[in-house]
């Protein structure tokens, strides 16, 4: 992908572990409470049964792992994998199901062939080095097995997220394009598609996901962009109070748009692809 040698991926990916240790309080609230109209088509799409090991990567606060435990259950195994410690706190809570783990996608720490299913649930398009993290995850899958990802949309469908992402490279210039990885990277289902296959999968399909998110407020959504977007909010926290008011205002401006009986109605997109590694199951 373009940049990715051209910028410091481990820096970029130390940076990712601050960021998103600091939204994990935060994250969960949007995870299971905006994300589940994806969440529970993706499951369909990566078809897990009971019995199988299933690897979840970037399991943040475990929403999906916790998921996936169900279909896998009694006698399967979810792994999640998260680099965010406090991401993992927030996973480990209640007993039974999932086990969890600290490790970089991009450097899995698991054997060969370990696992019948591996599942990326809104982790790929934030790696520092995506292709190298989809060759980890088909490394560690068996022959057989099925890899499933899901990833944002393009900018222009999914407002929910990219609305701050076309105002802030203006006053932000770390979030400018070619920067590191972007948001909308595999928004193509046909650059997703590719890249699984050049991961070395095959039978590789994906599907997009479209819709509305219902949002409460302009002020509910500038507070989850401040502190559960990832990124979004540590850079927003850094400019200057007068900058921050103008990004604020030209936000609510646009967010006017969206505006539907007292609430918003922000449009998503979501792009999933799933593949199988070649080879005897
Ligand atoms: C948008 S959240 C998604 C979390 C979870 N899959 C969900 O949908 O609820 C992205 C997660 O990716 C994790 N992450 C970012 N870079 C990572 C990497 N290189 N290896 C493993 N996890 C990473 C973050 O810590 C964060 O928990």
């Amino acid at each position: 992908m373009a940049g990715e040698d051209a910028f410091d991926a481990r820096a970029y990916t130390r940076e990712m572990r601050k960021l998103w240790s600091a939204a994990a309080p935060h994250f969960e609230a949007v995870s299971s409470g905006y994300f589940g109209p994806a969440t529970h088509p993706f499951f369909a799409f990566a078809g897990l049964s009971p019995g199988q090991r299933v690897l979840d990567v970037a399991c943040g606060p475990g929403t999906s792992a916790r998921l996936a435990f169900e279909s896998v259950r009694p006698r399967g195994e979810v792994l999640g994998v998260d680099i965010s410690l406090a991401m993992l706190v927030l996973a480990r809570r209640g007993a039974g199901g999932p086990r969890f783990a600290a490790m970089d996608a991009e450097a899995l720490a698991l054997p060969d062939a370990s696992f019948d299913a591996v599942l990326c649930h809104l982790g790929l398009m934030l790696f520092a080095r995506p292709r190298a993290a989809l060759s980890e995850m088909a490394r560690v899958l068996r022959p057989g097995g099925t890899l499933a990802c899901l990833v944002l949309g393009s900018a222009g469908r999914m407002a929910f997220t990219s609305l701050l992402t076309t105002i802030l490279p203006r006053h932000a210039p770390e979030m400018r394009p070619g920067r590191g990885p972007g948001l909308a990277d595999f928004a193509n289902p046909r650059r997703l598609e590719g890249a699984l296959k050049a991961a070395g999968l095959r039978e590789v399909s994906s599907r997009r996901l479209r819709g509305t998110f219902a949002v409460a407020s302009k002020d509910r959504y500038w507070d989850i962009a401040l502190k559960a977007f990832g990124r979004i909010g540590p850079v927003l926290k850094r400019l200057s109070p007068g900058v921050r008011g103008q990004v604020k205002d030209e936000l609510f401006a646009r967010l006017s748009a969206y505006e539907q009986g007292g609430r918003l109605a922000l449009p998503y997109e979501f792009v999933m692809a799933r593949g199988v590694k070649p080879g005897a199951a």
